[in-house]
């Protein structure tokens, strides 16, 4: 039953976060919306209040910023400050270039953000669900951190990373009635490949050509059935491809 709960969502200006925020305000959540681009939170906003008309807060936050989320905790309004359910969603990757050539400040943006910010940002919520003694953290991790490609050594390694995590979080979990899931999509056709290329679009497009990749709705609909699971079962791990990207994980 999620009505009347409330989500933060980390990486809800685009793509999967903004899907999975859309899709628990249609089921009655309260959703705290964060990200930089303050411009796409406002509209996502008033899209939700439209057509929901369920209570939404926007923060702006740079997930690397380790001090980032206890700040919007802080400034959260009574009617949202008992969190439920945690969606990390931030993340990026950042060039596809072989170890050799590849620009080391998009490593350490890949690894700020997609592994010490998630981790900072659980760390900031984990005690708010352990003092209500409920919770459920969905950590948005990859296919990626499966199975490595030749040019995502950093993006992959950050991926296997909060695989890694999600699962030491789990145990760690284990009797606080706080459940986690680690969520590993393979391809998702959202803003993810023109970050990746930095803008440019002919590239970003040619990832999607000859196939039909997932769509952030798609994860968001994973995301719904874990949420949605008796109170008793945990969705632990979900590897989610599109059928033209099978692959074999053993
Ligand atoms: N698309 C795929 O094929 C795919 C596959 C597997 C896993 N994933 C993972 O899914 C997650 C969501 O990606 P997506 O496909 O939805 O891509 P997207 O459309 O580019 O969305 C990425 C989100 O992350 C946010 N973000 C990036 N850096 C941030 C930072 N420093 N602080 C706060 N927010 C930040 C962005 O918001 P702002 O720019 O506004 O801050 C945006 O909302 C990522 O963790 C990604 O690695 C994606």
């Amino acid at each position: 039953m999620l009505q009347a709960k409330t989500a933060l969502i980390t990486g809800a200006s685009s793509g999967i976060g903004a899907a999975i925020a859309e899709k628990l305000a249609a089921s009655g959540v309260k959703v705290i919306l964060v990200a930089r681009r303050l411009d796409r939170l406002e509209a996502l906003a008033q899209k939700i209040q439209d057509q929901y008309q369920t209570p939404v807060f926007i923060a702006e936050g740079d997930m690397r910023q380790s001090e980032a989320m206890p700040q919007i905790l802080h400034s959260l309004p009574k009617l949202f400050r008992e969190i439920d359910i945690l969606v990390n969603s931030a993340g990026l990757a950042a060039g596809l270039d072989p170890i050799i050539t590849a620009d080391i400040e998009d490593w350490e943006q890949m690894i700020d953000t997609n592994f010490k910010g998630l981790v900072y940002v659980t760390r900031a919520v984990l005690p708010l669900m352990q003092a209500r003694g409920s919770g459920h953290i969905i950590n948005v991790s990859s296919l990626a951190g499966h199975r490595a490609y030749p040019g995502g050594s950093v993006y992959c390694a950050t991926k296997a990373a909060v695989t890694s995590f999600t699962r030491a979080l789990k145990l760690e979990c284990q009797g606080l009635n706080i459940r986690v899931t680690d969520i590993a999509p393979g391809m998702v056709e959202t803003e993810f490949s023109a970050v990746r290329f930095k803008g440019d679009a002919g590239l970003a497009k040619k990832v999607y050509a000859n196939l039909i990749p997932l769509s952030a709705e798609d994860v968001a609909d994973a995301m719904h059935y874990a949420l949605t699971r008796p109170a008793h079962m945990t969705i632990s791990e979900m590897v989610i491809v599109a059928n033209d990207q099978a692959i074999q994980l053993v």
